[in-house]
């Protein structure tokens, strides 16, 4: 290639002079070398536009239906090794913060990039706690719901509402709303969560307990009936927290990337928020644990597996909780829940179906089709079993997931809204339909 026919980035037009590493592609149609810097092993696909075959051309583009190979952020949040089963929140890893921390800790781990100060720990629990209360409209607004509507649908529409609460919540800008509408999502979750729950039963809505932690309130306004005060059992209450640990973030995914991508049109935190609980009640997604555990009552016992693995093999359907996009080896969060299944089983009572999800964990593991395939059992596949320990019903365990990942969702628009280079979300397309033609009337059609 002669230096006439190579292209450089040009400083100035959006693309950055090459330095460094960078990635020389020819393009066949005009024989043309174009050199396109490589940054943090990733080439901007911006660069690309460069890349015509005349004037006129709009540029090359790169195609990525579900964003299989598109980074679209930058990020200091979460980290995930697909191969090796690692996860890391700021850096620490979630084996660590299972055992060490608590959901509210590693919820400001996530929002503030470090572990807290005794004292700021204690501020913000008082923050998360003192902010537990919905107002009494939103309570009439969950009394409109037919009896048996879900409760990620209750959820996601309260979630809304709760921007046209906090108008104030649209100054995006100002570091006090900002935190205001942090610690209000946060603290009004469970809350917004147990009223739907109770909605469902056509009990009464149980208010917070400020006396009790977090996961000992949410407890408290799912289950007290007539006693005066509910008095969670300790080994849940940490149970719970644990889950929700593993549960608070796990970067750029469905939920996450909705949340992104609706609150970069600047809209409140609120809105973009129900936008993730959207996108997380689906069944590939936050709502497979749901599915996990309806699967798990059809094949109903042992003998059943091999049939059904069949099914699964034959595309007839998935076998839900298992298979991951990242990761390529045992998801360490589902590593984590299974050590804490019999924990709260001693307190619960064992579930029998256990012993389904272990042998079907079992046959998976050494079949051909999920072995080749790489697919092991994720967060979802244990989770729901404790969940239903807790006596939760099964629609109620994506709920159970949209509560801890709040503080991810919010975590994740901050670092999104403080970013100088994320603009407005908005894709590019590959048109297929031709045209122009011209309008035909009615009458000749
Ligand atoms: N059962 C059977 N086959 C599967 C499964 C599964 N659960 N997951 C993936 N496969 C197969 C899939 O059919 C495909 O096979 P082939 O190459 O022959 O076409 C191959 O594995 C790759 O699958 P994919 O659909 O291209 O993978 P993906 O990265 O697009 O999907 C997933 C990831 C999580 C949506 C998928 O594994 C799945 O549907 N799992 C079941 C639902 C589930 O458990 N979701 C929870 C995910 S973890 C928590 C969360 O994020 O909410």
């Amino acid at each position: 290639m002669t230096t006439e026919q190579t292209t450089k980035p040009q400083a100035g037009d959006g693309v950055a002079a090459a330095s460094g590493d960078v990635l020389s592609v020819t393009d066949s149609r005009t024989g043309k070398t174009y050199e396109l810097p490589i940054e943090d092993g990733a080439i901007r696909a911006a660069h690309l536009r460069q890349i015509k075959v005349d004037e006129e051309d709009f540029g090359l583009m790169s195609y990525d239906p579900a964003f299989l190979n598109t980074a679209a952020c930058r990020s200091a949040i979460t980290w995930i090794d697909g191969d090796k089963g690692e996860l890391w929140h700021r850096g620490i890893p979630i084996e660590q913060l299972c055992e060490q921390s608590s959901y509210l800790e590693v919820a400001y781990l996530l929002m503030f990039g470090d572990l807290p100060k005794k004292d700021e720990l204690e501020a913000w629990i008082f923050d998360i706690t003192t902010h537990t209360f919905v107002h009494e409209n939103i309570k009439k607004f969950v009394e409109g719901f037919r009896y048996d509507a879900h409760p990620m649908g209750m959820l996601l529409a309260t979630v809304g509402a709760l921007s046209t609460f906090y108008p104030d919540a649209k100054r995006i800008d100002d570091g006090h709303e900002r935190y205001m509408a942090t610690i209000r999502t946060i603290a009004k979750m469970p809350t917004l969560a147990a009223f739907a729950y109770r909605h469902n039963l056509g009990l009464p809505y149980v208010y917070p307990d400020n006396d009790l932690g977090y996961p000992g309130n949410f407890l408290s306004m799912m289950f007290k009936m007539t006693e005066l005060k509910y008095e969670p059992d300790p080994r849940l209450e940490r149970a719970l927290d644990v889950l929700w640990i593993l549960h608070a973030d796990h970067e750029q995914n469905c939920s996450t990337s909705a949340v992104r991508g609706v609150g970069s049109s600047r809209v409140d935190p609120y809105s973009a928020v129900a936008a993730g609980v959207a996108a997380l009640y689906g069944p590939l997604h936050g709502g497979a644990n749901e599915a996990v555990l309806k699967m798990l009552d059809r094949i109903g016992t042992a003998e059943n597996i091999p049939d059904f693995l069949e099914g699964v093999k034959q595309g007839k359907e998935r076998l839900m909780g298992f298979g991951h996009r990242v990761y390529k080896n045992y998801d360490p969060r589902a590593r984590i829940i299974k050590k804490h299944v019999d924990e709260v089983f001693e307190v619960t009572g064992r579930n029998p179906k256990l012993d389904i999800a272990v042998e079907l964990e079992k046959r998976a593991l050494d079949d051909d089709y999920f072995v080749k395939r790489k697919l092991y059992p994720n967060v979802d596949f244990y989770s729901g079993l404790i969940y239903e320990a807790l006596s939760l019903p099964p629609a109620m365990f994506t709920v159970m997931f949209a509560i801890p990942r709040t503080s991810g969702w919010m975590a994740q628009w901050q670092e999104m809204v403080d970013d100088p280079e994320q603009k407005i979300a908005r894709p590019r397309q590959i048109y297929t339909a031709g045209g122009p033609r011209e309008y035909v009337p009615m009458e000749r059609r």
